[in-house]
């Protein structure tokens, strides 16, 4: 049993919970992700890991209650347990791979939206650990949707915060952001965007105009993390991948959108699995 910590409400509809899980938080990194299981009853819920501390055994969850089992989760507080948190799973972000002095040089920027700030937030933190600095561009549709503006300041080089009615910060969203960025003379060698699949897409297609090399993370797509389900595959260039074993990180240019989100929808009703499931 895995003891939550804490359980907030970061935004309208975003909780953040912290889950004493020592031997994920010894060993995961940036990028990964966990599998929980409320009860012996619940779905297999993958969850990108949004913080870890090492030292305290912690890991951080943020997730949007949607399904029946996110309901569920959502529900608990802190001194409630959780049955099954298994991890970390995925491949780390590519970064952490890279030669530190290179990625020092490089001009990185990250662009996220809603809840997908949280993934990216561990990413900034581990770059700004390691010396390397990166801009953020923090989205949402307006102000009370937008999470973890103090935290990502801390660790980010330059913070641009932007809503797509002008709530709060910069007027429009962040492919809007990034044109204006450029249109102030910055430019970038490197981009990571996570957020919704739609934005995903749109982004993608901007940081193309500007030859920006993109990484976006697929986690939106995944069902039960496990390579089972096929929820996640994906068409990335000529090649089949699935996201939860392959990913959750692919080149954002070469990823086609369109049938990911074709298949996310499916899999939203029980009917659209039972029928893809049948097609297969
Ligand atoms: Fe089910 Fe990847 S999430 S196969």
């Amino acid at each position: 049993m895995f003891k939550i910590l804490k359980a907030e409400h970061l935004a309208e509809n975003i909780i953040l919970m912290d889950v004493e899980a020592k031997r994920v938080a010894k060993s995961c990194l940036p990028g990964q992700f966990v599998i929980i299981r409320v009860d012996e009853k619940g779905e297999r819920v993958p969850l990108t890991i949004a913080d870890y501390d090492r030292e305290k055994g912690i890991i951080t969850i943020v997730f949007q209650p949607i399904g029946a089992s996110t309901h569920q989760l959502a529900e608990l507080k802190a001194g409630d347990t959780i049955l099954d948190f298994v991890g970390p799973l995925g491949r780390p972000s590519d970064l952490v791979y890279e030669d530190i002095e290179e990625l020092k040089k490089k001009k990185i920027l990250f662009i996220c939206g809603g809840v997908g700030t949280a993934p990216v937030y561990p990413q900034v933190k581990w770059l700004h650990e390691h010396g390397v600095g990166a801009d953020v561009i923090i989205g949402a549709r307006t102000k009370n949707l937008l999470i973890y503006e103090d935290a990502m300041r801390e660790v980010a080089e330059n913070l641009y915060m932007c809503t797509d009615d002008g709530s709060y910060g910069f007027k429009g969203n962040g492919s809007q952001r990034l044109d204006a960025l450029y249109e102030e003379g910055k430019s970038y060698d490197h981009c990571v965007v996570i957020g919704p699949m739609i934005m995903m897409k749109f982004t993608c297609m901007a940081t193309k105009k500007y030859n920006i090399p993109t990484v976006v993370s697929m986690n939106p797509i995944m069902v039960d993390g496990t390579g089972m389900c096929g929820a996640c595959r994906l068409t990335v260039g000529d090649e089949v991948k699935f996201a939860c074993v392959d990913g959750p990180e692919f080149d954002g240019h070469k990823i086609n959108f369109d049938e990911a989100m074709k298949r996310q929808a499916m899999y939203k009703t029980a009917e659209g699995r039972a029928l893809l499931k049948f097609k297969e």
